[in-house]
């Protein structure tokens, strides 16, 4: 298989992929999504693979959202299948995987970007590492999953400050409000991902399947559906037509609540 977006290899047990569009600050558009599914599908067959990192290419971004240019002119109905799409080809995907999948967060990590690390089971993070859920600064919600996954790990009021603000935060705050397992200096991020993977994968395979089903099955809701509908729902507003306008010309938006 060869992969447009991403960059594979296999070490000492430990799949690392690396998402590889810097110069969009690795966002997921199409062909990412496409890439990353057959690379963990591909991964959950392969005896030689226990654990996964994903991480991103360079020293800025670990993935800066779902790829805006891509779905600027989607109607209701596109934009609900952009999530449904997502949602159950990659980000249910990781979060059922029966092997470990770590999150190594080596810049900006936001919308589909922290969405990404969420659906991780365990995220360490870049000191210079910010994330956050900025679409309703686009007239959006998350739609991969963030709406669900965010209160899971900081609970809800934190979430809904983060995803009715847009704002961002660093890695230490994120750190303390359990957002991340770990923070640090970006040249030593790849060796803790790896220490703790190797611990983890050094555990009974079996075992460690039953603990990520039980763990999730903590957490089974329908407001994933309730995500997909509202995230639809939103394309059919000005203030999206508006929002990703003027991310595109790289202004403020000018909403109109309708
Ligand atoms: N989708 C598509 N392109 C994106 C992107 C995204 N989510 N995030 C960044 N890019 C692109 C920019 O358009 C730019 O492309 P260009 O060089 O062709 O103009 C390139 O990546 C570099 O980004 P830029 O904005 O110039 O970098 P910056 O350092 O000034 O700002 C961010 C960095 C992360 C603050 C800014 O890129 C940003 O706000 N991105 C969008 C984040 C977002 O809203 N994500 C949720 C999407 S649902």
């Amino acid at each position: 298989m060869i992969y447009k977006n991403l960059l594979l290899e296999t070490k000492n047990n430990i799949l690392y992929i690396t998402i590889n569009r810097e110069s969009k600050l690795n966002a997921l558009n199409k062909d990412t999504l496409a890439d990353l599914h057959f690379a963990l599908t591909d991964s959950f067959k392969d005896h030689v693979v226990k654990g996964i990192i994903i991480t991103g290419t360079g020293q800025k971004a670990f993935v800066a959202g779902a790829d805006i240019s891509e779905f600027s002119s989607f109607n209701v109905d596109e934009g609900r299948n952009l999530a449904r799409e997502g949602q159950t080809k990659v980000f249910d995907v990781i979060q059922n995987s029966d092997k470990p999948v770590i999150a190594a967060v080596n810049g900006f990590a936001l919308g589909g970007g922290l969405e990404l690390a969420m659906a991780c089971h365990i995220r360490i993070a870049s000191e210079n590492a910010k994330l956050g859920l900025p679409e309703v600064s686009l007239g959006l919600i998350p739609g991969y999953g963030g709406t669900q996954r965010l209160p899971q790990l900081v609970g809800k009021g934190k979430a809904l400050e983060m995803i009715l603000s847009a704002d961002m935060i660093t890695a230490s705050e994120a750190y303390r409000i359990g957002l991340v397992n770990h923070v640090v200096p970006q040249d030593q991020l790849l060796l803790k991902a790896e220490e703790l993977l190797q611990k983890i994968i050094s555990r009974s395979p079996c075992a460690l399947a039953s603990a990520i089903r039980a763990v999730n099955a903590a957490f089974t809701n329908d407001g994933f559906e309730t995500e997909i509908s509202e995230f639809g729902k939103c394309f059919g507003n000005e203030d999206f037509k508006e929002g990703v306008a003027a991310f595109a010309e790289k202004r403020n938006p000018a909403f109109k609540g309708k």
